[in-house]
């Protein structure tokens, strides 16, 4: 069987150093190891718009944002197949007759529907369409027969209801036209969530605690500066704590030992530096300025890639455009496969005309 791979985000956003350590680096890992058939990389505006069907020009204007993110990651049209959920239509084809094998009562179940519920205020009305998005969730994976899912650990009950509908519809018109996907999430507890610039659980816009990929090197220097540490720790003799600091959790991130060489050659790794701090001794603006290299030696030859993609912007979306119109092909034909297992192709299939005169002569 061929390995597939698709994922996506939704545009509601530039993209940050959460979604860098958490899915892109080791999206771009994955479509370099030559180990996938396919790779599919969707920017998800339908699904975006399930929450924010109010305000479209912010969807539109972060379509291009994500996909300047992509390309500057080092995502390669190439080889990774860049393209735009809404503008493949037989993704809501498919979401339609998905939708008749799910219960509400299943949808009300999902856990990260009823926290997303909460956080949005929609306890007062669910819109219909944001309540049925793990569907369409199910389309985006299966209209390209996804064998593997790259997301975060938040987006599992969507892959377990994906699951479910693939195995409804197989049993159902007894086929085995859909494939069933499998989730692969981060390998470590720091990739599943970075926190936000002032230690808080997450990067999240609202907040304003996040690390852009495309912050500049002055930008990264001043939000680095601010960051939250150990409370605690006033004097530079003092004791300094390591857990829950959110400088030394971004070092755990990102620095390796030849950032150390490089930068702060007074010590071998990471654990001698955080024994220094532990000890006493330590300042919290000398680890402040390693972080500043350590994350601009990471961002920047993503600025230099980002630089040259903004100087050509129709080009992006001519990249936009080819991945989606190659992902609309394979889209159409696993939907042509639907429609025959379900026995509505009724303009493909010849037997039928022939089948319903022998019964109206019967
Ligand atoms: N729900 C995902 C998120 O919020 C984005 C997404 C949409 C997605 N369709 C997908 C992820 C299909 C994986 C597969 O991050």
């Amino acid at each position: 069987m061929e390995k597939i791979i698709l994922t996506g985000d939704r545009p509601t956003g530039k993209l940050h150093l959460g979604h860098y350590v958490g899915s892109l680096k080791r999206r771009v890992e994955l479509q370099n190891s030559g180990e996938y058939d396919k790779i599919y990389i969707m920017i998800a505006d339908a699904q975006a718009l399930t929450d924010n069907f109010d305000d479209p020009d912010k969807i539109r204007d972060n379509i291009i944002e994500v996909a300047l993110d992509y390309l500057s990651v080092g995502l390669d049209p190439a080889k990774s197949n860049l393209f735009i959920q809404s503008a493949v239509p037989e993704l809501t084809e498919l979401t339609f007759y998905y939708m008749n094998m799910v219960t509400v009562a299943r949808l009300e179940r999902n856990p990260t529907i009823k926290t997303e519920i909460q956080l949005r205020n929609f306890e007062v009305g669910i819109p219909v369409g944001f309540f049925t998005y793990p569907i369409s969730q199910t389309s985006d994976i299966t209209a390209f027969k996804a064998t593997v899912v790259p997301v975060g650990e938040d987006q599992l009950p969507m892959l377990e209801q994906a699951r479910e509908i693939v195995r409804k519809f197989n049993a159902t018109y007894n086929c085995d036209v859909l494939v069933e996907p499998k989730a692969m999430i981060p390998e470590n507890a720091i990739c599943c969530r970075l926190p936000g610039t002032d230690g808080t659980a997450k990067m999240s816009k609202s907040l304003g605690n996040c690390i852009y990929l495309s912050d500049s090197e002055e930008e990264v220097n001043r939000k680095v500066m601010t960051m939250f540490t150990d409370p605690n720790h006033i004097q530079i003799s003092d004791p300094g704590k390591v857990e829950g600091n959110t400088v030394f959790t971004y070092l755990d991130a990102f620095s390796t030992d030849s950032d150390f060489a490089e930068f702060l050659p007074d010590y071998k790794n990471l654990d001698e530096l955080k024994d220094h701090y532990r000890r006493g001794g330590l300042g919290d603006v000398k680890i402040k300025k390693f972080l500043q290299k350590v994350l601009n030696r990471e961002l920047a030859p993503i600025r230099e890639r980002r630089a040259v993609f903004e100087k050509d912007i129709p080009a992006v979306y001519e990249i936009l455009k080819k991945g989606t119109d190659a992902a609309r092909a394979t889209a159409a034909v696993t939907l042509a496969e639907v429609k025959e297992a379900m026995r509505i192709n009724y303009f493909e299939d010849d037997e039928l005309i022939r089948s319903q005169q022998a019964r109206f002569n019967a």
